[in-house]
């Protein structure tokens, strides 16, 4: 296991680039798989979660050539993939593919690492089953990974989310894909919309209203290219960093602005932070800025649920007290975030609790909010970032060991933060 150290506080300054939207990228790479028309991405993500979803298509038979840019090309059609799919520690992963292939007259059998073997993929298996597939897991419940999908004929259903997740949604609609008749999905509260976007973009009819989706089973016709923005979630460490941090401005380059993942913009706007977004370009502007705590509700968890552990960090120094309501759904992401939340905050010497389902946070202002320590990352690519940015906006010195759970969606993040901050390693 690696460690680094990072003390702080510490200046947040210059332009940077983040890696490619990880959502977009591996439905990028899906939908790719699905057309008959070679289709070149770029800007993919080089974590290794979209670098999983690219091998788990190779495997199933679609072809993906490199290019000397780093764009790729990929060539669709599905045979099946003979051996298990590792898709390591990808929740999205793992989700969106099970409804790909639900469908096909294949059987395939995904699995992952320790984290998503824990993980309830219940709520894919309950909603597909209906359509008519076949997915056994593993356990009393078999409701875990590893799991084995054997195609069968589909049909479309009308589903309510039991929980707002963007996964489950798309797991369905892609299932719909290949599905008879049409398949409607109605949320609780706004996910991201990539994959409806997506699927439309490649000429499949879907139909949006309020918190409803449906598709209609067709051929899928990507386009001969598919660019990819910076990714909000990555953006989000930095402008949260020179928000907290003295003395900081800082630009984050090119970032992905459409719906349903830009809440921590609002939530940190709430807070106080000066943050400015350029929407022709995507480019996004932070300043130090005094911070004050917020309630971040039920209904806009979903909006920012990736961004929680950093938005946590930056509460632990605003003044008064932050509270996230509805954390059930942080339980079960790469680890139990609201349990990691805590003893990465509690550890710092900041004020921290759960109190049922809601997070709170008393926040301790900028010179006394965040002290030194060690942070166990717990596999989590999240946490060892968030960690690392209490490093260096705090006013202590931390150790995030465990440090290279960043591959999962950042492999440059070190790189990152010495470009930011002149941290060395
Ligand atoms: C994602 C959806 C979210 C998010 C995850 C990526 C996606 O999960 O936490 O990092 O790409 O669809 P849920 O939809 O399960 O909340």
């Amino acid at each position: 296991m690696s460690a680094i150290t990072v003390s702080g506080p510490r200046r947040f300054s210059g332009r940077l680039r983040v890696p490619g939207d990880k959502s977009i990228s591996h439905r990028a790479l899906m939908i790719a798989a699905l057309g008959r028309q070679p289709c070149t991405i770029g800007g993919l993500s080089d974590g290794d979660d979209v670098t999983r979803t690219r091998s788990a298509l190779e495997a199933l038979g679609a072809r993906v050539e490199d290019h000397a840019s780093g764009d790729v090309t990929v060539t669709g059609g599905l045979d099946g993939a003979p051996n298990p799919i590792d898709l390591g520690n990808s929740g999205t992963g793992i989700r969106l593919l099970a409804g790909l292939v639900a469908g096909y007259d294949f059987t395939t059998t995904l699995d992952g690492d320790a984290s998503i073997r824990r993980r309830p993929m219940g709520r894919i298996i309950e909603p597909l089953s209906a359509m008519g597939a076949s997915v056994r897991g593993r356990g009393a419940s078999g409701a875990l990974a590893p799991l084995t999908v054997e195609g069968r004929p589909l049909r479309g259903i009308e589903y309510a989310l039991p929980v707002a997740s963007a996964q489950v949604k798309s797991a369905v609609l892609l299932a719909g894909l290949r599905a008879t008749g049409s398949t409607t999905v109605h949320e609780p509260a706004p996910t991201r919309a990539h994959t409806e976007e997506m699927l439309a973009a490649a000429g499949v009819r879907v139909e949006r209203e309020g918190g409803s989706v449906t598709v209609w089973p067709g051929e899928v016709a990507p386009p001969n290219s598919i660019g990819i923005p910076g990714d909000p979630s990555q953006a989000a460490f930095w402008l949260a960093g020179a928000c907290m941090a003295p003395a900081s401005h800082l630009v984050v380059e090119n970032v992905y602005l459409g719906p349903a993942r830009g809440g921590f913009l609002e939530v940190l706007a709430r807070m106080g932070a000066d943050i400015t977004v350029d929407s022709d370009t995507g480019n996004i502007e932070a300043r130090s800025s005094e911070l004050e705590g917020t309630r971040v509700t039920a209904e806009e968890l979903p909006g920012c649920i990736d961004e929680v552990p950093v938005l946590a960090v930056a509460a632990a120094v605003a003044d008064g007290v932050t509270v996230f309501e509805a954390i059930g759904e942080l339980r079960v992401k790469e680890s139990d975030r609201a349990a990691a939340i805590v003893e990465m905050l509690t550890g710092l010497g900041a004020h921290c609790r759960i109190d049922g389902q809601t997070l709170v946070i008393a926040g301790g202002g900028r010179a006394q909010g965040l002290g030194g320590g060690t942070v166990h990352a717990r596999g989590d690519h999240r946490m060892a970032m968030s960690a690392a940015i209490a490093g260096a906006a705090g006013c202590g010195s931390v150790t995030i060991e465990g440090f290279e759970a960043t591959a999962t969606s950042y492999p440059g993040f070190a790189r990152d933060l010495s470009r930011a901050t002149g941290w060395a390693p």
